[in-house]
């Protein structure tokens, strides 16, 4: 490795980022995070503590302004940059589609010209299994599998994302571009010290099944009891958070070794697939609670059964998960019941 260990991490007070940050800090890197805290939680700086008796260097600021990205790229070299912020709630970029169309994708433009400017060639984007959008009899996708169009702009703008980077690589083939599509991220640091703190109602099936359990939600409600998979509920591939992070720091040393023209795609899952009752009934063995959950309909734009064929992580990049999900159910519920004392 280089002598220059920074690591600009945008968005890296959020969900996958603030354990991406423990991750690489692992690892001998030295994270520098922007993040404006539009959704993160203060308390995040409460357990970069606890686990590391410091706090990271923080810029506190709007990726998308390109005068305070300048100055920040001015005051300090990059070895590699990794980039989590942007948008990502699915309703929302229904109803709101220019917010997403422009934090995900201005936020990103700015930080590409950045890297172009400063030179600094190493950089993964935090991309999802939406670009695959409904894949069309094939439940187990691998990275050349045909796309549909994802189900939503906040999808689009990750699709989009993922060709805008497409496009400056090939006009810059210097610039070394890893593209991760995560599956479906859950979990918190086993310490219990890092989770997400989930705004207002949840949308995701974990942090609703957790704040059922501890009374904050009043009913989970399945949508959909009629899809043709095993017991009639989607399929899902849930990969513990952890495991996600640390994903990042193997891309970031395969880039290194990289000497340019370097364009990836690698799916980030565990290659298994669970379906909803699934996972209420791990929960329930594992916590020893009885979820209050109700079948209710279908809910418009899911995708029925995705899981990934995680060949290419493993061969490519040498990451393979190392939770199980009954692991991750155990660190959610771990982490819900430490949020619901601080709240
Ligand atoms: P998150 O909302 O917890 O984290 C994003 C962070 O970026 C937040 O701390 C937020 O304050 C910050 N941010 C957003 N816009 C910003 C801006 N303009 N300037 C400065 N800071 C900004 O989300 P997450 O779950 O950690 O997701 C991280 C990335 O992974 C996102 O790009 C998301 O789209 C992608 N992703 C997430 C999931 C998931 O299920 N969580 C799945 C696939 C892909
Ligand atoms: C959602 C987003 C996807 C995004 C992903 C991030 C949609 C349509 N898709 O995917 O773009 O990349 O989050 O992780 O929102 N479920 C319930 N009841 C609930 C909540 C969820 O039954 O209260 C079900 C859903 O229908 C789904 C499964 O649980 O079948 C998982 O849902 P969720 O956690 O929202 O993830 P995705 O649908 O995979």
């Amino acid at each position: 490795m280089s002598e220059n260990r920074n690591i600009l991490v945008t968005g890296g007070c959020g969900y996958i980022g603030s354990h991406t940050v423990i991750e690489l800090i692992h690892h001998g890197y030295t994270p520098v995070i922007a993040d404006d805290f539009r959704n993160a939680n203060r308390k995040v700086l409460e357990g970069f503590n606890e686990l590391l008796s410091f706090v990271p260097e923080i810029h506190e600021m709007d990726i998308c302004d390109r005068k305070a990205m300048k100055a920040l790229f001015a005051s300090k070299k990059f070895h590699g940059i990794i980039h989590f912020a942007a948008d990502k709630a699915v309703g929302e970029s229904v109803e709101n589609p220019l917010k997403y169309y422009h934090n995900n994708l201005e936020g990103l433009n700015v930080v590409c010209a950045m890297a172009l400017e400063f030179g600094v060639f190493n950089f993964v984007f935090s991309s999802s299994c939406t670009v695959y959008g409904e894949p069309n009899g094939v439940k187990e996708v691998n990275e050349s599998s045909p796309k549909s169009q994802p189900g939503s702009p906040y999808g689009n703008t990750k699709l989009i994302g993922e060709q805008m980077l497409a496009d400056v690589h090939n006009a810059f083939p210097k610039f070394k571009v890893m593209n991760l599509r995560y599956f479906n991220p859950v979990g918190a640091h086993p310490s219990g010290a890092l989770g997400e703190f989930p705004i207002g109602k949840p949308n995701n099936l974990f942090p609703f099944i957790t704040q059922t359990a501890i009374g904050k939600q009043e009913c989970l409600v399945v949508f959909g009891n009629d899809y043709p998979t095993t017991d009639g509920t989607c399929v899902r591939d849930y990969i513990h958070v952890c495991d996600l992070a640390e994903s990042h720091v193997k891309a970031l040393k395969f880039l290194e070794n990289q000497s340019g023209n370097c364009l990836e795609y690698i799916n980030i899952g565990t290659g298994r697939g669970s379906t909803i009752l699934e996972v209420i009934q791990l929960f329930e063995s594992r916590s020893g609670l009885k979820l209050n959950w109700k079948f209710g309909p279908r809910r418009p734009g899911d995708v029925v059964e995705i899981y990934a064929n995680a060949d290419r992580s493993r061969d490519v990049i040498g990451w393979q998960p190392k939770y199980s999900l009954s692991e991750a159910i155990d660190h959610a519920w771990q982490w819900e019941q430490r949020i619901a004392e601080i709240r």
